[in-house]
C-alpha cells in the first residue's frame, strides 16, 4: 500500500501566523476570498463589512470552522469616527494590527456626459477617502509591527488603463495608486511595505451586471488568458504581499488580470 504523503507545511517565506489582518469589504467578493486565504496562511482575520453582518459572520464561521481565528468587524470605511473607533475595536479584540488591505469599494458607471457629480462624490468616498482613513488609523500599529507591517490597496486595472464609461470610478482607482506609493515612501524606514493588487475583471457581485452576454465575450477576446478572474486568484496576490517572502516589494501596482494589460 502507498503510504499517504506527509501533510506539506507552509514555506516560513509565507507564513502568516501571529499577524493581525484587516480587510475591509470581507463580506462578500474579492474581500471574503482575501480573509479565508489569509486565514489559511495562519493569521487571525479582522472581517469588515459595511451593512452585510449575516455574510460577514457567515465569513467567520467558515475561517472558524476550518481552525482558523477571525471576527466580524462593522464600520463604513468613509466614516472618519467609525475608522478610528474600528480600527481600535480590531486591536483590542485581536491583540494589535500587522495587515491593512483596503478592499472595500462600489463602482457606479456612467459616460461622462451622464455622470453625476454626487455619484462621484460617493465613489470617492468609499474607494479612496475610505483607504486613506484606514490608512492613516491604522498607521500607528503597524509601525509597532515594524517589518511584519503591510498595506495593500485594491486598485484596478481600470485604474492604470482607463475604461469608457468609467471615468469616475477609475479617478478613485488611479488616486489609490499614488496614495500606495506616497505612503511606501513614508513607511519605508521602518520596514513597513506598501503595495497595490490591481485586478482585471472577476466575477463578483460587483461585475455581475457587466459581465453578460455580448459585453462578456467582447471582454473575452481582450483578455490574453481568454477568461474572468478568480476572487481566489486576487487572493494568492494579496497573500504573497503579506508574506515575509515579499519583504522587500513595496510601492508596486501588481497586475492580476489574465494579461489584460501588460
Ligand atoms: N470585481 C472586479 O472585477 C474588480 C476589479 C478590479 C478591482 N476590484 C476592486 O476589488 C474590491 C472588491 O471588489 P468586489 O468585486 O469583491 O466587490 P463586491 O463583491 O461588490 O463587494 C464589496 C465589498 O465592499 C464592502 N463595502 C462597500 N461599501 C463599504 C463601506 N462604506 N465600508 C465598508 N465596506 C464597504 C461590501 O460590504 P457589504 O457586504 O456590507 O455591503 C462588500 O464586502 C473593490 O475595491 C473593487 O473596486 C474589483
Amino acid at each position: 500500500m502507498t503510504p499517504e504523503p506527509a501533510a506539506r507545511a507552509l514555506p516560513a517565506a509565507l507564513d502568516l501566523g501571529g499577524r493581525v489582518a484587516l480587510v475591509t469589504g470581507a463580506s462578500r467578493g474579492i474581500g471574503r476570498a482575501i480573509a479565508i486565504t489569509l486565514a489559511q496562511r495562519g493569521a487571525q482575520v479582522a472581517v469588515n463589512y459595511a451593512r452585510n453582518e449575516a455574510a460577514a459572520a457567515e465569513v467567520c464561521t467558515a475561517i472558524v470552522a476550518a481552525g482558523g481565528r477571525a471576527m466580524p468587524f462593522g464600520f463604513d470605511v468613509g466614516d472618519e469616527a467609525a475608522v478610528e473607533s474600528g480600527i481600535k475595536a480590531v486591536v483590542a479584540g485581536l491583540g494589535g494590527l500587522d495587515i491593512l488591505v483596503n478592499n472595500a469599494g462600489v463602482s457606479i458607471d456612467a459616460l461622462l456626459m451622464r455622470a453625476r457629480a454626487e455619484d462621484f462624490d460617493a465613489l470617492h468616498r468609499i474607494n479612496l477617502r475610505g483607504a486613506f482613513l484606514c490608512a492613516k488609523a491604522a498607521t500607528r500599529h503597524l509601525l509597532k509591527a515594524k517589518e511584519r507591517g503591510r498595506i495593500i490597496n485594491l486598485t484596478s486595472v481600470v485604474g492604470e488603463q482607463g475604461n469608457a464609461g468609467q471615468a469616475m470610478y477609475a479617478a478613485t482607482k488611479a488616486g489609490l495608486i499614488g496614495l500606495t506609493k506616497s505612503i511606501a515612501r513614508e513607511l519605508a524606514s521602518r520596514g513597513v511595505t506598501v503595495n497595490a493588487v490591481a485586478p482585471g475583471f472577476i466575477d463578483t457581485d460587483m461585475t455581475q451586471a457587466a459581465l453578460q452576454g455580448d459585453a462578456r465575450a467582447a471582454l473575452l477576446v481582450q483578455i490574453p488568458l481568454g477568461r474572468i478572474g478568480l476572487a481566489d486568484e486576487i487572493a494568492e496576490a494579496v497573500a504573497f504581499l503579506a508574506a515575509p517572502a515579499a519583504a522587500y516589494v513595496t510601492g508596486h501596482v501588481l497586475r492580476v488580470n489574465g494579461g489584460l494589460l501588460i
